[in-house]
Formats: structure tokens, sequence, C-alpha cells
């Protein structure tokens, strides 16, 4: 299979690749920082990785990506949009430039791709789109306000589209991870007590992700245990869970 992942230089996108080049795959990734694609590339020493310096919120960058992936023919069976960013954008009060920004790569990043690809993927009949969202969508955040919103806005865009492209053999797949320890969110690496137990490493996010990118459900929830938590609580007010959960990562 053809898959296409967007931030393949660390986390979870970098883990999936490897994955997928063992079984045998063919991968394109992209990311913006070269020289860790270009060491990517040398560890996996595989005529099956292809990869190109992309910042997905930059359109020309991405319309580069298409033109490189239609001289090497490469039109993929699976899109992963996986690439995102996390900036403290409550610092201050209220950092819009922040948000601005965490939409134009969490949300408009990834969508871009599925205004590239899915002409094709209709015209064939085939292909799916795969969004990496996060138990971040179902809850505000002191933190952040971008993150719990863009991949909210994402998600949301998936649903309908899933909707709208049902009969089409298009599919359009969400998957909602917990905590991962990877740079996104630094304080997970560093997690203590019984806050660890629900942190996965990106070893384990990314054979799960393996999983959703060859299953068939339309939603995906790792770990199942912990998101479910998430979804049968939704019912409690925002601050008794944002207190409840603050006690459980101390
Ligand atoms: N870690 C968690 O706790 C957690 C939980 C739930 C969901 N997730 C989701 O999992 C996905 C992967 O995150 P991760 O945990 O693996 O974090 P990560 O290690 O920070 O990976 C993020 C990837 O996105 C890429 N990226 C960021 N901005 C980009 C841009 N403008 N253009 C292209 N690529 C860009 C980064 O590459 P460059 O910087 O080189 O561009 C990097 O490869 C994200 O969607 C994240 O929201 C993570």
């Amino acid at each position: 299979m053809k898959i296409f992942i967007t931030g393949v230089s660390s986390g979870i996108g970098q883990e999936t690749a490897r994955l997928l080049i063992s079984a045998g795959h063919e991968v394109w990734g992209i990311a913006r920082r070269k020289d860790l694609l270009d060491k990517l590339a040398d560890e996996l020493n595989s005529p099956y990785f292809f990869y190109s310096q992309c910042d997905v919120a930059i359109e020309e960058d991405v319309n580069n990506t298409i033109q490189l992936m239609a001289e090497k023919n490469f039109m993929p069976d699976v899109a992963v949009l996986n690439s995102a960013i996390f900036p403290k954008d409550l610092k201050d009060g209220f950092d819009f430039s922040a948000f601005r920004k965490t939409f134009a790569v969490n949300c408009f990043g990834a969508l871009i791709w599925v205004e590239k690809f899915l002409p094709k993927f209709l015209e064939r009949g085939s292909g799916k789109f795969l969004a990496i969202a996060s138990t971040s969508a179902f809850r505000p955040d002191p933190a952040s306000v971008s993150l719990p919103a863009s991949k909210a806005a994402l998600s949301m865009a998936f649903r309908s589209m899933g909707l709208r492209h049902n009969q089409s053999g298009v599919k359009f797949t969400i998957v909602y991870f917990g905590p991962v320890a990877t740079d996104i969110v630094p304080e997970f690496r560093d997690t203590k007590g019984l806050g660890k137990l629900f942190v996965m490493n990106p070893q384990t996010a990314a054979q799960k992700l393996v999983k959703a990118i060859f299953g068939n459900s339309a939603i995906y929830y790792f770990p199942f245990w912990l998101t479910l938590i998430f979804r049968l609580t939704l019912f409690l007010p925002d601050r008794l869970f944002s207190a409840l959960s603050k006690k459980i990562k101390r």
C-alpha cells in the first residue's frame, strides 16, 4: 500500500513510518525539519521511503509536494493527517496569532490534503483519509484554546465528510489519542505517579495507528479505557472534570 503521512520527523508519525516500511509498504512522509527527515531516510535505508520538506500551513509547499509525488507516480491509498502544534496561546492573556497558526497547521493543514487528493480518490472509488485527533477535542484545556478548538473542528469536518462521501468508496477516519510521551507535550514525558498509567509511548501509539490505517471503523479511540472515561463523563461540568484530572496527574 502507498501511505502518505504528515509529521514524520518525530513522535507518532515517525514511529508509524518505521512500522509501515518494515512491513513492506511505501511511505511518503513530510515535515518541516529537513535534518530529521534526512536522518530518518538514512536509518530506514529503503527504496520504499519517500519524503519532502513541507510546511502544511504554506500552500506553495503543499503544491510542491503534490508535484513531487505526481512525478514519482505516488498517489496514496491512505493519507494520515498527523502534523500538529500545541502552543501555549493563553500566556499573557490570549495570543491570537498563536491561535491562528495552530488552526493553520492542525486543522487547515490537514484539510488541504483532502482538497488535493479527494478528486483522484473519488475518481477511482477508493482511498482513506485519517485525521489524528485527541481527547482534547472533547474538553476545554486551561493551557490552550487552540488545541481543543482545532482538534474539535478537524474531527467535526471529518465526520461531515464521512457522511457526505458515505457511498463513494472513500473513507474518513478519526483517531482520538489520549496522552502520548512525545515532544508535543513535554510534560507527558515526565508524568509521575498514577498519571504515568495513562500515558502511552509513541511506539505503542504507532501500533494502534497502523491498526486504524488498515481497519474499517470510522472512529478509533486509543487507549480505549481512558478515552471511554472522557466520553462517559461528558455530562460533568468542565470545572469539575478539570479539577479531577489535575488530581490524577499529580
Ligand atoms: N502526544 C500526545 O499526547 C498526543 C495526544 C493526542 C493526540 N496527539 C496528536 O498526535 C499527532 C502527532 O503528534 P506527536 O505526539 O507525535 O508530536 P510531535 O512529536 O511533536 O510530532 C508532530 C509532528 O508534526 C510536524 N509538524 C508540526 N508543524 C508542522 C507544519 N507546519 N508542517 C508540517 N509538519 C508539521 C512535526 O514536524 P516538524 O516540526 O519537523 O515540521 C512533527 O513531525 C498530532 O496530531 C497530535 O495532536 C498527540
